[in-house]
C-alpha cells in the first residue's frame, strides 16, 4: 500500500482540488437527496444498479443526468467492440454529461479507444490489476475504475491496488485518466484512497452517508444543545427578527 517517495507529490499536483464524490446507485430518490448536500461531483450505474432499480435504463439515466450537472456513467450491455459502439453512441446521445462505461476486455478497449476518439468519455470498468490499468490508459479511458471491495472480497488487498496505480500514472504525466475508486465498502476506503490522491471515489449511497457519521459529533452536539437551552437565549431575537434592526454589523474575520 506504500507509494514510492515523491510520487503522490507528482501526481496529486495533476489533480482538481479534492477528490471528487460519485454516487454509485440508480435510486434517482437516493441520487437527488445526497446531490442536495452539495458534495456530489457525478454518478455511476451499472447493469446490477438497474435491475435494482427496477426501472427503464434510458429513463433513469436521462433524470439522473438531469439531476447532477457531473459526469454519469452509463455501462454498456453489448461485449462485442461494434455492438458496444452502438449502445455507448445511443447512450452518449442521452445527455451531454454521459460518460460510457465499457468492461476491461480486448473489445471493451478497442470501443474505449473508438468513442474517446469520437469525444465520448469513456470508464472502463471491472479493473482489478495494474497491468489491466496500463491498458485501459493507453486506451485513452477517461476513468479507470478499480474494483477495491471485490479483491478485499477474494482476501487481495484492493488499497494496494490503488496505491500501484498512483504510483504508474504518476510516472507518466500524459497520462490523462483519472482513478476512479469503485466497490468502495467503508469509509476507511475513501480515507485511504484519499492519502494516496485518487481523483475520486463513487460511494454507495450508505458510504456517503456514513462518513458524516462520529459518535463524539453526536454527543458534543447534545451537550451543546442543552447547555445553550439553559442560557435560554435565542440568536434571531423575536419580534424585530427579519427587520434590519435584528442584523448585526458584520465583521470581517
Ligand atoms: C463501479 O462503477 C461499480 O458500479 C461499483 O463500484 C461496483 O461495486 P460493488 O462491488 O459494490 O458491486
Amino acid at each position: 500500500m506504500a507509494i514510492a517517495a515523491g510520487a503522490r507529490e507528482v501526481f496529486t499536483k495533476g489533480c482538481r482540488d479534492i477528490m471528487r464524490f460519485f454516487i454509485d446507485s440508480a435510486d434517482v430518490s437516493e441520487i437527488r437527496d445526497l446531490a442536495a448536500t452539495g458534495l456530489v461531483d457525478g454518478v455511476t450505474t451499472n447493469p446490477s444498479l438497474i435491475a435494482k432499480s427496477g426501472r427503464d435504463f434510458v429513463e433513469v439515466l436521462g433524470e439522473i443526468c438531469a439531476l447532477v450537472p457531473g459526469p454519469i456513467s452509463a455501462e454498456v450491455a453489448a461485449t462485442d467492440t461494434t455492438s458496444m459502439l452502438a449502445e455507448g453512441r445511443y447512450l452518449a446521445g442521452i445527455a451531454e454529461n454521459v460518460v460510457i462505461k465499457v468492461p476491461l476486455t480486448p473489445d471493451g478497449l478497442k470501443a474505449c479507444r473508438a468513442l474517446t476518439d469520437d469525444g465520448t468519455p469513456v470508464n472502463v470498468t471491472l479493473c482489478f490489476s495494474a497491468a489491466q490499468a496500463i491498458l485501459a490508459a493507453k486506451a485513452g479511458a477517461r476513468y479507470i475504475s478499480p474494483f477495491i471491495g471485490r479483491l478485499d472480497d477474494v482476501g487481495a488487498d484492493g488499497l494496494g491496488l490503488i496505491a500501484d496505480l498512483v504510483e504508474i500514472y504518476s510516472a507518466y504525466p500524459t497520462f490523462t485518466t483519472e482513478i476512479l475508486v469503485a466497490s468502495v465498502r467503508n469509509p476507511e476506503h475513501v480515507v485511504e484512497a484519499a492519502k494516496m490522491g485518487a481523483h475520486v471515489a463513487t460511494l454507495p449511497p450508505a458510504v456517503l452517508r456514513a462518513m458524516f457519521k462520529h459518535p463524539l459529533t453526536d454527543k458534543g452536539l447534545e451537550a451543546f444543545l442543552a447547555d445553550w437551552a439553559k442560557t435560554g437565549q435565542t440568536i434571531l431575537k423575536q419580534p424585530s427578527q427579519g427587520t434590519d434592526d435584528a442584523k448585526p454589523t458584520r465583521r470581517r474575520a
